[in-house]
């Protein structure tokens, strides 16, 4: 879908993304109780919608897309935006100088084993206190919310999950996980996978 359109359809589904942004909020707030001025890095950060929610100065975003980051550039003249590929050397410079690292809509784009080392990377390499923030489409089941499914599976990112799943790629480990719903304008919800260090 051309960015326009994907822009129009965000806009009307998730109004400003303000659930996520609470969720976002929050938890800088906890970090920046615990440290001055955190440093924060968005992956896939796509035409940088999250970014005016930090200062410039504490803010990196990255994105495999070139068209993306030229548009996120454009409308966030300041920002720190880079093309830039999540499994790209030099990933694990960028988790050390972050304390929050968030997605939203990341891990569907990719295959299982590409999440499992993503997430490794971050446990790794993140420092304390660091947050890792997931944001997630789920999958719903088929019987329970036909439209919902049909829509997951016409996404343009093929590996939109169950929860389960995607709580699978931590391995483990202590996890907070937050609903996201659209009702009544979209029969998909969110999960945010909150990962604090
Ligand atoms: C569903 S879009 C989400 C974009 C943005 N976060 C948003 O919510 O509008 C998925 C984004 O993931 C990016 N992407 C996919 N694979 C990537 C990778 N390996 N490294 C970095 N970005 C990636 C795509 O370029 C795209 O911008």
């Amino acid at each position: 879908m051309n960015f326009f359109f994907y822009k129009l359809l965000q806009d009307y589904v998730h109004q400003g993304h303000k659930k996520q942004k609470a969720v976002l909020r929050g938890e800088y707030a906890l970090l920046a109780e615990k440290k001055s001025s955190p440093r924060v890095l968005e992956l896939a950060c796509g035409g940088g919608g999250f970014a005016d929610l930090f200062k410039q100065s504490c803010y990196t975003g990255i994105d495999l897309s070139a068209e993306r980051i030229a548009i996120a550039r454009n409308k966030y003249p300041g920002y720190n935006f880079k093309v830039f590929d999540v499994d790209q050397s030099g990933f694990v410079q960028l988790v050390r100088s972050a304390d929050l690292i968030y997605c939203h809509g990341l891990l569907h784009h990719l295959k299982d084993e590409q999440c499992s080392g993503l997430l490794q990377t971050i446990c790794d390499h993140a420092g304390s206190p660091a947050v890792f923030i997931a944001f997630e489409p789920v999958l719903p089941l088929l019987w329970r919310n036909p439209l919902g499914y049909l829509l997951s599976k016409l996404d343009e990112g093929r590996f939109i999950r169950r929860p389960q799943e995607y709580a699978g790629f931590f391995q483990g480990r202590s996890l907070e996980i937050k609903k996201i719903s659209f009702f009544p304008r979209w029969p998909q919800t969110m999960r945010a996978y909150i990962l604090r260090f």
